[in-house]
């Protein structure tokens, strides 16, 4: 949720900090602050309410001067954003600052103690509480800074990734984390921390994964240790980090989220390179493969995953169960988890999730794993700790996603599982040599129909226009489209502020259908494939009532092209597949009313990129 960034080296700080609170500005935006020790060990904090660019402007005429110093770009929980609750926060002395991200769940009880002992507080949040705490077991203890971290750390209940520097103490950086991610970037003397590896890319692609309940100090001689909770020292490993610096910049694109929309086509085929055999026209998924026992035996499979990624889950249900007879249940991860669901061993648990962050998606992987379930991991970011905590998975390498609305990740999900579906049908012979050859040659031709499918942008920029007025949309969708309908609706919601619904086309007539008069936009997808007679005649209903019916529909359609106000046309392919073509014209239709409503398209209101708080 929120942005952490760190530096300690030879470099001035500032920089190095600011660029990396941009990089990580998509987390949370509604205020940032850094804090700085100076050569005369002044330790300055600077925080502002707004963005980046606000804290840049404030800090114009303040000393920035230090070569150790921490930032943070935060999304609330606890108190208002403003600058008062914007982090960093300094302990009651002055003397250290610490950046959170997480929540702390027992702060208002350590809150009241700390009151008790003379401890003053100066905004509402948690994070203010544990600084305050680690003054406090510092003192209390007579003990060193990194030991009072670890006292304090123990009495805390919650999720944190944190960051210290200390006045007394300008050439050590000390972080932790429990619940929240936190990568260490290890160059030359010198040390990054981010809350994932976007600021620290720049600087160098060794990294150490920060794992739960560690604690790592750093010094500016280039030395770092590592050790737990219980003070058991651990072995830093440096990995080496697969991504670059272009894969972070919007190329030629107004905005992040129109060159992930565009990218599309290329991300889809790296998502698949290795795993298509077009000589032998199969699937090769490596964690199916290495776990082919699994499942063959899996009785049900379960998926886990929250909003978009949720989306692409119960498409991949549809997906599933029609090729491989396994049955699937699609799950919120936040309602399973506290939910006591049956999980049984012979059960494959499926998590699905972009930032490989999400604090809920990740306690239902612990949950299923708890009752001996085997998990299977669709992340798209690296190293997370979704993918760390699955037994097996695959990543989607779609690169980066940085506009906060999912779109390449979400196309990527659906291909993934489609590929997974692919490859346990083959391994069950639930669908015979042929078929399967037929879907990958199919499936190897969608990132072509997609770039088809991009071709239209200029007409959808040209409708969105006439739909600014709108203060409600309704998308309908049947089969494989209904989760299209549900996806293409909260696209629209989130970055256009516009209420819309997404519905099963033929339950509009147990309720929705009473909304419908002329200034109803409704959204149709109505591909030739799969029940097209039957969503005309849905469309006939809406039609019936004046609705506005935008339909995307199969190219050289004419049934639905003639009853709608405006239509999409997209290529002919697989009914399995057609999802990943009929997104496409909702993200771009989402896309540009925002814009014409001027929206900010990238980090629209309250909404963080990676939800790493319950
Ligand atoms: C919507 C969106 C969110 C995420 C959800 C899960 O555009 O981005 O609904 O899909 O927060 O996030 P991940 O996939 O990172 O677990």
């Amino acid at each position: 949720m929120c942005g952490i960034v760190g530096y300690l080296g030879s470099r001035e700080a500032y920089p190095i900090l600011i660029k990396g609170l941009h990089r990580l500005e998509y987390r949370g935006y509604d205020s940032a602050g850094i804090a700085l020790i100076n050569s005369k060990l002044d330790l300055s904090v600077y925080k502002t309410k707004g963005k980046v660019e606000d804290l840049e402007n404030y800090v114009a005429d303040k000393d920035v001067e230090g070569t150790i110093g921490i930032a943070h770009t935060r999304w609330a929980t606890h108190g208002e954003p403003n600058s008062q609750n914007a982090h960093p926060h300094y302990s009651q002395s002055g003397r250290l600052a610490l950046i959170h991200n997480g929540i702390i769940e027992n702060y208002k009880v350590l809150k009241e103690e700390l009151i008790s002992k003379g401890y003053t507080f100066s905004s509402d949040t948690d994070t203010e509480v544990l600084i305050q705490l680690i003054e406090y077991m510092q003192m209390s203890h007579n003990t060193s800074i990194y030991e009072a971290v670890q006292l304090a750390l123990k009495n805390v209940i919650g999720a944190y990734a944190i960051a210290i520097i200390d006045k007394s103490n300008p050439n050590q950086l000390i972080a932790a984390r429990k619940g929240s991610p936190l990568i260490i970037g290890v160059g030359d003397k010198e040390f990054l921390i981010g809350s994932d590896a976007t600021p620290i890319v720049e600087y160098t692609n060794k990294v150490i994964y920060l794992e739960e309940e560690e604690i790592a100090v750093m010094k500016r001689n280039g030395e770092i240790s590592i050790t737990n909770l219980s003070n058991v020292p651990q072995t830093p490993i440096i990995k080496t980090l697969e991504l670059n610096l272009s894969q972070l910049e919007k190329a030629n694109f107004p905005h992040f989220m129109l060159k992930e929309i565009f990218e599309q086509p290329e991300a889809l085929r790296t998502s698949m390179l290795g795993r298509l055999n077009m000589e032998s026209k199969t699937v090769r998924l490596s964690g199916i493969i290495d776990h082919r026992d699994k499942f063959l035996k899996a009785k049900r499979i379960i998926i886990c995953a929250c909003g978009t990624s949720w989306h692409a889950g119960l498409i991949g249900k549809y997906i599933i169960e029609e090729l491989t007879r396994i049955p699937v249940e699609v799950e919120y991860s936040s309602e399973f988890r506290y939910r006591n669901p049956v999980i049984t061993k012979d059960d494959i648990v499926i998590a699905i999730s972009q930032s490989g962050e999400t604090a809920d998606t990740l306690a239902a992987i612990k949950l299923a794993k708890d009752n001996g379930a085997f998990v299977y991991g669709i992340c798209n970011v690296v190293g997370s700790s979704i993918a760390r905590a699955s037994d097996t998975g695959s990543y989607l390498h779609v690169g980066p996603e940085i506009g906060v609305a999912s779109t390449n990740a979400f196309t990527a999900q659906v291909t993934t599982l489609t590929l997974i579906a692919m490859n346990i049908a083959e391994e069950k012979k639930t669908i015979s040599k042929e078929r399967i050859a037929e879907l990958v040659e199919e499936l190897q031709q969608i990132p072509e129909k997609i770039n088809q499918t991009l071709q239209m942008n200029m007409r959808i920029k040209l409708y969105a226009q006439i739909f600014t007025y709108a203060r409600n949309f309704i998308y309908l969708g049947r089969g494989f489209n209904y989760p299209v309908a549900l996806e293409g609706a909260l696209k629209l919601k989130e970055i256009s502020y516009i209420h819309a619904e997404g519905y099963p086309a033929a339950e509009m007539k147990h309720g929705p259908i009473a909304l419908i008069d002329e200034e109803m936009p409704v959204v149709v997808i109505a591909p030739k494939r799969g029940m097209y007679e039957k969503v005309l005649s849905n469309i006939q209903e809406v039609k019936a009532r004046k609705g506005k019916i935008i339909s995307i529909v199969t190219k050289g359609d004419t049934a639905v092209k003639e009853l709608s106000d405006f239509c999409l046309e997209i290529p002919d392919t697989e009914e399995c597949f057609v999802p990943i073509l009929s997104v496409v014209p909702l993200q771009l239709l989402s896309y540009h009313i925002a814009i014409a409503k001027g929206r900010n398209v990238d980090q629209p209101r309250n909404l963080a990129k990676s939800v790493t708080v319950e």
